[in-house]
């Protein structure tokens, strides 16, 4: 008995050990990863950060402030709050020749429908709010297609507005301790995928026939559409944003796409997308003729981009109104497609000119600067193919990069031949030892001074001191290889 008893003794105790043993590892595992949790957490998220939140006081940048919580705001994430911004914006509208007022948005998850936002108003977002745009399109209202589209861009007839717009205003700001403003794009991309939408998608911010616009130190991410659309307005400053969405799946979330815009400065911010960086843009063929206001005075200084899809500074390839006096400086564009492109095509009409970038970086970019006049995409069949844009005066100086496949394709045609361009200081990395890699056709203009790779046949070449070297043997070659 003894002898059976006590190794069944021995092994029940050693079972029970054992598995208090597993328990007890199991119990310290748990404690252990929950303290790492929490470390984690209040390094970066929930505990501490809440406290560092309502800490952190809000400027009062207008004589009148208000909290969202005031008109009624509920920041957990479910509950619409569309009503209370619009008490809010009703409020401020009073205020104007006060001199306005400013709606706090406090820590939080603020859900909301489109609300349109009204002059002499400054929209404060604090550390860890985030207004969160309702992602059901029956709570979007419908508009009129703009002016110079005539077309709601993806689908004819009305489109959707933008989750935060604004019409005919003056004086607006939207800023904040780097809060957020958050599109719930995945829904709307998924739903434009398999073709559900009968309506085009509204950008994520939207300002109108305004002027004296800012929008700084706030995050935007996963628009459904453009990030940040001004169209046809004056003196609109946009520094110091971050602007999210993944550089896959996520059609055309471009960053900011300045539209028929003038006196407008556009610095300091990092811009990571699904489609271009910056577009610059002036209404779409008949349609931008037509309406005829272009984009100018634009000074674009101090951005790093990436772009899988597209590019990170584009003009075009709606530019029917125009777009002149261009300055792109101190860009670094990352693991691109493209880095610096000019798309437009025959029906177009307008010009692009007076263009300048200077000291661009490229890294890791698969074609570095763009020209494409065949960029055939129109709302309807009833554009003019006669109507051809004009491309030129255009400079690029202090260009560098390493890891460029094709540093420069510029490729004008019979009837848009791109004139008057310039090369100047330009070194860039190539990660191909080919021939042909400076690709031009129906290009006009010259290099001064030192450009590697080697140029086109097409320039004329200057030295230093502005002296030619050797004239261009023929504008009109043509050498560009898409397959490269
Ligand atoms: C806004 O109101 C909430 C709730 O009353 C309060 O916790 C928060 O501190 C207020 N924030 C500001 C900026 O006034
Ligand atoms: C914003 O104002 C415009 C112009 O008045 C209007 O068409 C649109 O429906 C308004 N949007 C919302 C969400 O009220
Ligand atoms: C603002 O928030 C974004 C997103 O969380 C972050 O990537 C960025 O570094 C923040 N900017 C600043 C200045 O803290
Ligand atoms: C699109 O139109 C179809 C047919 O009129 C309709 O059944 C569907 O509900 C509409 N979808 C949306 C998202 O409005
Ligand atoms: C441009 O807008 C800013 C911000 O509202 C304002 O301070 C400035 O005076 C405006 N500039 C001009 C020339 O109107
Ligand atoms: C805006 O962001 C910049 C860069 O992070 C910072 O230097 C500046 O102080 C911020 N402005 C405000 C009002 O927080
Ligand atoms: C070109 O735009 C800049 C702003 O980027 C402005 O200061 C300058 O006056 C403009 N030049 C002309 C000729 O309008
Ligand atoms: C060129 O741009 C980079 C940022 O991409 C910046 O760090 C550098 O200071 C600029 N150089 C000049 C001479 O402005
Ligand atoms: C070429 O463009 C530059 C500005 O980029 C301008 O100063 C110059 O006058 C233009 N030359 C011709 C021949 O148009
Ligand atoms: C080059 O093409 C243009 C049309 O884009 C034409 O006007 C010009 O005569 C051509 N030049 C040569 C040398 O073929």
């Amino acid at each position: 008995m003894v002898e059976t008893l006590t190794p069944t003794l021995n092994r029940s105790w050693m079972i029970f050990f054992s598995t208090h043993k597993t328990l007890l590892t199991a119990l310290f595992i748990t404690f252990f990863f929950t303290v790492l949790y929490l470390q984690r957490d209040a390094g970066t998220g929930v505990l501490i950060f809440r406290r560092e939140f309502s800490s952190r006081k809000l400027p009062k940048l207008r004589p009148v402030a208000y909290n969202l919580t005031d008109f009624g705001g509920v920041g957990d994430g479910v509950i619409l709050n569309t009503a209370a911004f619009e008490r809010a914006v009703m409020a401020i509208s009073k205020l104007g020749k006060k001199g306005g007022g400013q709606l706090n948005v406090p820590p939080g998850n603020w859900v909301t429908a489109p609300f349109n936002l009204t002059s002499h108003m400054t929209l404060f977002l604090a550390e860890g709010a985030v207004v969160i745009g309702y992602d059901n399109e029956k709570y979007w209202p419908l508009m009129p297609p703009l002016p110079s589209y005539g077309y709601g861009r993806e689908h004819p007839g009305p489109r959707y507005g933008s989750l935060i717009h604004g019409q005919n205003l003056k004086d607006v700001v939207i800023t904040g301790h780097n809060g957020t403003i958050d599109g719930r794009g995945r829904t709307w991309w998924k739903k434009y995928r398999q073709k559900l939408l009968n309506h085009t998608r509204g950008p994520l911010v939207q300002i109108m026939w305004s002027s004296d616009i800012v929008i700084s130190n706030i995050t935007l991410r996963d628009s459904p559409f453009w990030t940040i659309h001004p169209y046809d307005c004056k003196n609109v400053t946009i520094r110091h944003l971050t602007i999210l969405a993944p550089i896959t799946g996520a059609p055309n979330t471009d960053g900011i796409d300045p539209d028929s815009c003038e006196d407008m400065v556009i610095e300091d911010c990092y811009i990571s997308v699904g489609d271009d960086g910056v577009a610059i843009k002036s209404g779409w063929d008949q349609y931008g003729i037509a309406y005829g206001r272009p984009s100018k005075n634009i000074l674009i200084r101090n951005l790093v981009v990436r772009s899988m899809v597209s590019a990170g500074i584009s003009i075009g390839s709606e530019m029917s109104g125009g777009v002149s006096n261009v300055t792109v400086e101190n860009l670094h564009v990352w693991n691109s497609r493209r880095a610096v492109r000019i798309k437009t095509a025959p029906g177009r009409g307008g010009y692009v000119r007076h263009i300048t970038y200077r000291n661009l970086t490229f890294d890791n970019v698969r074609v570095g600067i763009v020209i494409k006049t065949d960029y055939n995409e129109h709302p309807d069949k009833e554009f003019d193919p006669k109507a051809v844009p004009v491309l030129e005066d255009i400079n690029y100086i202090s260009i560098h990069g390493e890891r460029v496949r094709v540093p420069v394709r510029i490729h004008g045609s019979e009837d848009i031949p791109v004139r008057n361009v310039t090369f100047r200081d330009m070194s860039i990395g190539i990660t191909y030892k080919k021939k042909h890699i400076f690709q031009c056709s129906f290009v006009e203009g010259r290099v001064v001074g030192s450009v590697f790779p080697a140029p086109c046949e097409n320039l004329d070449l200057y030295d230093e001191r502005g002296n030619l070297v050797k004239k261009s043997a023929s504008h009109n070659i043509s050498d560009i290889d898409y397959d490269f």
